[in-house]
């Protein structure tokens, strides 16, 4: 998505995605057509995954366990589409605390320090507190829900979240009338983020949503995928997942949730607020200014499928937005 200072998507992206996908798609599709000749096994040799991605992913696995207990959400929260493949949705990333590059996020997921963590949860709210996370979990069954995730860059996947109702969650902290709005906030940590040495974005990554998005039953906090806990390039060890807006929304790794009276700031809006909007809802009829966002490629998959209104859930929620311009309030 880089704006100024890289923009966050540019052209390069969307190239080397292509070469990417043909990569698996070729190993996964195509391999036994090229199996026995010298041209096809040094293309695979060329086109396989890189010695430290496979690192990457080795010490990934140390860094995840099992999540136990889990219960399926009810069908409203899980979408039918094929699943994205595991490895993909864990070695294609956006975490730019983690690095600009799609791999940078899992090859430098041990920079990310998730124990111990806690979340200070402030603002307009009667219990105001720092809660370790095993506290803020600790009353809320979890859920796995499947759910489409549409990236403002044109891509999208379809994960299995666990996690539980962000609404749950706020509603212990009783928010007061005054609670319009709530910010969310990802971890800082220059020393060992390198992603927060660089001046991309106004660090830390900010993100926000109206009270009633935030309390709408789809609002996910996600502390797992896949039946796991998160992997660090994911978000570990708490994300948002909003699914009817772009990924940019779904902040990771958070560490503070203010409610307040007042929109807050949110990182990409404020870097390029003509491209990346505060309700930055899925819109294939609002263009990105570089590009259509009219249809998307599913990442594992060749083809390009039209982008739907709210990512497919417009009949959940479309009467969040009744009366409002989505073309101007993008
Ligand atoms: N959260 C933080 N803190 N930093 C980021 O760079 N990238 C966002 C979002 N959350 C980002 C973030 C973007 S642009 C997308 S598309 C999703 O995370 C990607 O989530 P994924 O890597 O789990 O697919």
């Amino acid at each position: 998505m880089l704006i100024r200072r890289p923009t966050p998507l540019v052209d390069r992206d969307v190239t080397d995605r292509r070469l990417y996908l043909g990569r698996r798609e070729f190993l996964r599709n195509s391999a036994w057509t090229l199996a026995g000749t010298a041209t096809a096994a040094s293309a695979l040799a060329a086109c396989g995954p890189s010695e430290e991605a496979s690192a990457a992913r080795e010490s990934v696995s140390a860094r995840v366990r099992p999540l136990t207990d889990v219960r399926p959400a009810p069908p409203r929260f899980r979408v039918d589409d094929p699943v994205t493949d595991r490895t993909d949705a864990t070695s294609y990333n956006n975490f730019y605390e983690l690095g600009l590059g799609k791999e940078d996020p899992a090859e430098n997921a041990d920079r990310l320090k998730t124990e111990p963590w806690s979340v200070v949860v402030d603002g307009e709210v009667g219990r105001p507190g720092r809660i370790p996370l095993e506290d803020l979990l600790k009353p809320h069954p979890l859920e796995e829900r499947i759910y489409r995730l549409r990236c403002v860059e044109a891509w999208s996947m379809v994960i299995p979240w666990i996690g539980i109702p962000l609404a749950d969650v706020l509603a212990r902290f009783e928010p007061t009338s005054k609670a319009k709005y709530v910010a969310f906030e990802t971890l800082l940590d220059r020393e060992n983020l390198p992603g927060q040495r660089r001046n991309v974005l106004d660090w830390p990554y900010r993100e926000g949503l109206r009270i009633d998005e935030a309390m709408h039953p789809l609002s996910l906090l996600a502390v797992g995928m896949y039946g796991e806990t998160l992997p660090p390039q994911n978000g570990a060890p708490l994300r948002l997942v909003v699914p009817w807006k772009y990924g940019f929304k779904s902040i990771k790794s958070i560490v503070r949730i203010r409610l307040q009276e007042t929109e807050p700031m949110t990182s990409w809006n404020e870097s390029a607020p003509n491209e990346y909007g505060f309700y930055a809802n899925v819109n294939p009829k609002v263009s990105h200014p570089r590009w259509s966002q009219a249809k998307e490629r599913r990442i594992g998959s060749w083809s390009k499928r039209p982008t739907l209104p709210f990512n497919g859930y417009e009949e959940q929620v479309a009467s969040l937005y009744t009366g409002m311009n989505l073309r101007k309030q993008f």
